[in-house]
């Protein structure tokens, strides 16, 4: 089985498993703070040991590195590392609103760089978002683009939960300028739905997301056709360890990369 064979198998068993679960009673709990450092949910602890029994099952060679189960080590000879956010969203999966996924990648070194399979699944409708290296990015059975048009409404999205006031000073002129200003709750899912050009730029500059809530969304990303940067605007790497968090920029083109940053205070 290719790995984005095993890894689109594995999102679409998450998907059966908590499609009925999301808005629930029994969808939250508290089961302590995960390996990323959130309070683990119900759902989340299902759709993680739904990864974790697959690919168990079909003895992958591998290092887990999940957000709440933490690193799982498969075998002596692992091939590389699946970087798993069984559900990236987790507020808005207890709340049930229908704005959730998982992200799964695959990885053969302790990279971002090194990524070269992901998968984004929409848990409220099923939909997968999908990318090997060098091959292009999907949607179900439809290869996906970035938007390289002139939109009708230029819609930025802008991550701001829990951001500071010093950062939301810096932000200001953008969310003033903008009338189409957009953050859903589930980061590996916006990278979707920029990728498929429905986002003209997504802005994360809070220095905290975790790589589980990106590392799908980074080849996604890339394969679309966009530009995905770190604060720097150099093009964003980093390890895959526990305590790295990142900044993040995923534009369209140069042009939106441009008129957005020259309004950054
Ligand atoms: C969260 C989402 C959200 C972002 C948070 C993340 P989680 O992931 O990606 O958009 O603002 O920083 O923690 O906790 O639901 O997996
Ligand atoms: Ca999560």
């Amino acid at each position: 089985m290719e790995i984005i064979e095993i890894l689109r198998e594995v999102s679409n068993r998450i998907y059966e498993n908590v499609k009925d679960l999301a808005g629930t009673e029994n969808a939250g709990g508290d089961f302590g703070r995960g390996a990323g450092g959130d309070i683990s949910r119900n759902i989340d602890i299902i759709a993680e040991k739904t990864v974790i029994d697959f690919l168990k099952e079909i003895d992958f060679p591998c290092i887990i590195l999940g957000e709440e189960c933490g690193r799982i080590e498969l075998s002596n000879e692992p091939k590389g590392y699946v970087i798993m956010d069984a559900i990236d969203g987790s507020a808005n999966a207890v709340r049930g609103v229908p704005f959730f996924c998982s992200s799964l990648a695959f990885a053969k070194e302790n990279k971002l760089s090194s990524i070269t399979d992901g998968v984004i699944t929409n848990l409220s409708n099923g939909d997968m978002y999908w990318a090997s290296k060098n091959k292009g990015s999907f949607l179900n059975s439809q290869e996906i683009h970035v938007n390289c048009e002139k939109p009708i409404y230029k819609i930025v999205g802008v991550n701001v939960s829990g951001a500071s006031k010093e950062l939301m000073e810096k932000l200001y002129p953008i969310l003033e300028n903008h009338n189409h200003i957009r953050h859903f709750g589930a980061n590996a899912l916006e990278m979707a739905l920029f990728s498929r050009g429905l986002l003209d730029i997504y802005i994360d500059l809070r220095k905290k997301i975790r790589i589980q809530d990106i590392a799908a969304g980074y080849l996604i990303v890339k394969e679309a056709g966009g530009l995905l940067l770190d604060e720097k605007l150099e093009p964003l790497d980093a390890d895959l360890s526990y305590d790295t968090r990142v900044s993040f920029i995923a534009a369209a083109n140069e042009k939106i990369l441009q008129e957005i940053m020259s309004e950054i205070n």
